[in-house]
């Protein structure tokens, strides 16, 4: 298809909608700030009216995970896995990546529904694993990234030395758009570089009783009165050297995700968060084009199109739907539409989608590209599925995450081999857990990017599908896809490594091993062989 019948296809109307979208997701290591955040620009959005309202699902989601906290935690966070919420003339959904003990793939996947993420930095801490790992995701599809530098109230790393770090340990270039003046208890507010302006706040200021005081120029007297003489000077030099330093901010740099704007702020005392909300908006971009495997969907396409993400079981028993986050990437949904669900080849008509507010789930009528909707299905839905208006099309970008974490499933009752099968196939589909089938020996071996994947399979084992079954520990920590241009080696590569080797739920070739040494060994004996961290769903 010639873009010349694309742009004929494009919806002026629809482009009003998409400008005003903004979908992103925030990355940070545990305890670095993102439930404070998120709250504070939920109140910022007036999605929430008062503090605390996020916190206390956290409090429940961080309980042990037995089966009933699992199953509590589930119910809370379908509500809370998308946040809509509106700021100035903008409609911003908010995708929560879990983050705790709850660690595990969807995590990641849903860093492919979002155009943007926000990564928080503890300003003590710098740069911890976990946002390392989310990074490397980001960095897939070289989503563009917004820096929080958090917890200024308190003693931290000076703002150069954050920056070598992240530099250092992300590869990615900072650029500040606000300074922070002073730290810890001499920590007074931000000045803003690209506005030109310092608002100076009193500890947890309420943002709707906007009481900063706004200073317009460096050079104003009431600054050193303000936040002391030494300190004001010190602000006036770092601005001067920073401005006459750093690389300037650059659009494309960032957009693709090699430079981050960084804003320094104190979320718990709403220091910096405005600024940060404000520049939000103007340079998170709206939902753009997405790859297919025949080619770039256009938001404004007057076509609907979109994929899932993310399935969520619904624990209850009197209640067995699942509700499928589904992306739109083109096109407009109207309640009751019909599309062509493409693997299975049948049309279904969605006509009890929902959209997730803040704190309330509500049946959609209408939803834009950028937007996340929830479809309630029996299972009929995977990850990684296109609906469209009508062209059969795949979205690229949907992986599965190579497992770190591995066991042997051990069956309790023989009469329930088949059931066992059938569940964890179906709970794969869902991306619950990675499947996979030895290529020698019968026993399935479940692998999972974070562990609570594997309590989360038994519970829904033996509600959904009655079969009691228990693990064993499996002395693997390493798995790779394999593939291989030449057959001739790529067979003989399977026939020497048979031990090593297991079919996916997809019938793929995954080499498993027990170390990163053993499997740079193997890649090192085996040089054609190629050894995939990811694998795309619709490939
Ligand atoms: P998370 O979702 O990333 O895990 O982090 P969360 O927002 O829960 O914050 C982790 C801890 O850091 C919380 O303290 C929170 O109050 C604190 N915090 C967040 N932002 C700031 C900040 O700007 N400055 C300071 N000093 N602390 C901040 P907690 O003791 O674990 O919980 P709580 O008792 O305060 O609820």
């Amino acid at each position: 298809m010639g873009s010349e019948t694309i742009d004929n296809n494009l919806d002026k109307g629809l482009i009003k909608e998409i400008k005003k979208r903004r979908t992103f997701a925030i990355i940070s290591h545990p305890d670095a700030g993102k439930t404070t955040l998120t709250e504070k620009l939920l109140l910022f959005g007036g999605a929430i009216q008062q503090a605390g309202a996020v916190k206390s699902r956290k409090i429940t989601r961080a309980a042990t995970s037995d089966f009933l906290s699992i199953e509590q935690e589930r119910g809370i966070s379908v509500s809370s896995s998308v946040m809509k919420f509106n700021y100035k003339d903008y409609e911003i959904n908010l995708l929560d990546t879990p983050g705790h003990k709850d660690f595990s793939e969807d995590t990641y996947r849903v860093l492919t529904a979002v155009d943007c993420a926000i990564m928080i930095i503890d300003n003590a801490k710098g740069v911890e694993p976990q946002t390392r790992k989310l990074m490397e995701v980001c960095r897939m599809r070289n989503t563009p990234i917004i820096t929080f530098i958090n917890k200024l109230d308190r003693e931290g790393m000076e703002p150069l030395d954050i920056f070598e770090d992240i530099e250092d340990k992300l590869q990615i270039e900072c650029v500040p758009l606000t300074w922070p003046i002073g730290m810890g208890k001499r920590f007074k507010g931000v000045y803003d570089l690209e506005k030109k302006e310092l608002g100076i706040f009193s500890p947890g200021y309420d943002p709707k009783n906007d009481d900063g005081i706004l200073i317009q120029d460096l050079a104003d007297k009431r600054l050193d009165e303000l936040i002391s003489e030494s300190q004001a000077e010190l602000l006036r030099e770092d601005v001067d050297l920073i401005l006459g330093a750093a690389e300037p901010f650059d659009m494309d740099l960032y957009l693709n995700g090699t430079q981050t704007p960084v804003f320094f702020g104190s979320a718990i005392n709403n220091f910096g968060v405005r600024e940060m909300l404000d520049a939000f908006v103007k340079i998170a971009p709206p939902p753009g084009l997405r790859p297919t495997a025949t080619r770039d969907v256009n938001p404004a396409e007057k076509n609907f199109s979109g994929f899932t993400f993310k399935i969520q079981a619904n624990m209850d028993p009197e209640h067995r739907d699942r509700i499928a986050f589904f992306r739109i990437c083109s096109g407009k949904f109207t309640k009751g539409m019909k599309v062509r669900h493409h693997r299975i080849g049948k049309d279904i008509k969605i006509s009890n989608a929902t959209i997730f507010l803040a704190q309330e789930r509500s049946n959609v009528d209408q939803a834009y590209p950028g937007d996340i909707i929830g479809i309630h299905n029996h299972g009929t839905i995977k990850i990684g599925d296109t609906f469209t208006t009508k062209e059969p099309l795949k979205f690229l970008g949907i992986p599965n995450f190579a497992p770190e974490h591995f066991r042997r499933v051990l069956l309790k009752d023989p009469m329930k081999a088949k059931a066992l099968t059938k569940g964890l196939m179906q709970l794969a589909e869902e991306g619950t857990i990675q499947v996979f089938k030895p290529l020698t020996g019968n026993l399935h071996i479940l692998g999972a990017v974070g562990v609570l994947q594997f309590d989360v399979t038994m519970a829904r084992l033996k509600a959904e599908y009655t079969v009691n079954a228990g693990y064993e520990s499996i002395d693997l920590s390493v798995a790779r896809w394999v593939t291989c241009e030449d057959e001739q080696i790529f067979k003989e590569f399977t026939k020497r490594n048979q031990s090593s080797l297991a079919k996916d739920a997809e019938g793929r070739l995954t080499f498993l091993t027990t170390s990163e040494y053993q499997l740079g060994f193997t890649m090192e004996e085996w040089p054609k062989i190629e050894f995939h961290k990811t694998r795309e769903h619709n490939l």
